[in-house]
């Protein structure tokens, strides 16, 4: 771990994580990124029409807003998701609202959905320097209620997907109340069934996947993959954090969703529940990769493609090529 990374751990989480990227972003603007950061070797990896440089992303939540994206895509990853943007500016739950665990490479968090909105997100992608695959996570405003939230996943979708290599439509955080009841079958069907027509009247054909908590019980499963399958969505993304803080070892009563190590076990569990349903259904495997085995491992259960972003918070960004190398 660098130096820098070692300081950042004294620092309250959001201001590390501010100078992080700011840092990150400097670096990039200069045009330095390679001075300080060694680039793992493009392999081409080819997935849904789209060609990654290698099958390893930064997950959702990041960089929510899309301004560090360009920064991202110079360290190496193969495909960066932007988001959860939700289309209007929300502040977020009141702090604090991230908790590190450093000796057990975990995180809490109860962000929920801090956002600049997406009229902001937009301003950033017209900005876009980046030329490799950049998906677009989508999300909910907090007070919207009812039918409103299937209209905030629309307003997102038509505002954003002509900026997407691929959409991912999150109904996964703990921390937006009663997100989570997408995954209940009526529920689901009318969110998927609602984007599948816009995405024919707009005419677009690039991926859409859709992010799934690690929380639901076998039955709310197969029916979401049943679902996707029927209104012809590309790839789910397994998973979002776990609301069970018992797998920290001190369970700590906290609000909020728990990444990193203690998740890994649970997100391939499902991801291989989900491979044995439908072994042809594609999927993203996120949670806990940490390291090459780790990541092998996430491809064995069953991903086409990974994503971290615990490990990048813990370990910075050397992680990347102690993953890829
Ligand atoms: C601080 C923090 C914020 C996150 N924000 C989002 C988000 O906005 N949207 C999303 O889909 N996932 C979000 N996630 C979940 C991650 O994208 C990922 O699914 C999860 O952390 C598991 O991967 P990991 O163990 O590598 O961290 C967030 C995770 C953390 C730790």
């Amino acid at each position: 771990m660098s130096k820098i990374t070692k300081i950042l751990k004294f620092l309250p989480p959001e201001v590390a994580h501010h100078v992080a990227l700011s840092s990150l972003n400097l670096i990039y603007k200069l045009g330095l990124t390679a001075v300080f950061f060694k680039k793992p070797k493009n392999e081409k990896v080819n997935f849904l029409n789209l060609k990654f440089k290698n099958k390893l992303g930064i997950a959702a939540g990041l960089d929510k807003n899309g301004d560090y994206f360009n920064a991202l895509g110079s360290l190496g990853f193969g495909f960066i998701e932007i988001g959860t943007v939700t289309p209007l500016p929300q502040p977020g739950n009141s702090r604090p609202r991230i908790f590190r665990f450093f000796s057990e490479g975990a995180i809490v968090n109860r962000l929920g959905f801090n956002n600049k909105g997406l009229q902001h997100m937009i301003k950033n992608l017209e900005k876009r320097k980046y030329d490799g695959v950049l998906g677009i996570n989508i999300g909910a405003n907090k007070n919207s209620e009812g039918n409103k939230r299937v209209n905030d996943y629309i307003d997102c979708f038509c505002a954003l997907h002509k900026y997407a290599d691929y959409i991912t439509i999150n109904i996964s955080s703990p921390n937006t109340p009663n997100l989570r009841d997408f995954h209940n079958k009526d529920n689901l069907e009318f969110l998927l069934q609602s984007i599948n027509e816009e995405k024919l009247k707009l005419g677009y054909k690039k991926p859409i996947f859709l992010k799934i908590s690690p929380d639901e019980d076998n039955e709310l499963i197969l029916n979401v993959v049943s679902l996707v399958k029927k209104y012809n969505f590309d790839a789910l993304i397994a998973t979002n954090t776990t609301t069970d803080k018992s797998l920290l070892k001190n369970n700590p009563d906290l609000d909020g969703g728990l990444s990193g190590k203690p998740l890994f076990k649970k997100s391939n569990e499902l991801i291989m529940y989900i491979k044995s349903i439908d072994p042809e259904i594609n999927i993203v495997g996120v949670g806990g990769i940490f390291n090459k085995d780790d990541f092998q491992e996430k491809l064995r259960a069953g991903a086409a493609l990974a994503q971290i972003y615990t490990s990048f918070i813990i370990d910075g960004p050397s992680v990347i090529n102690k993953i890829l190398d």
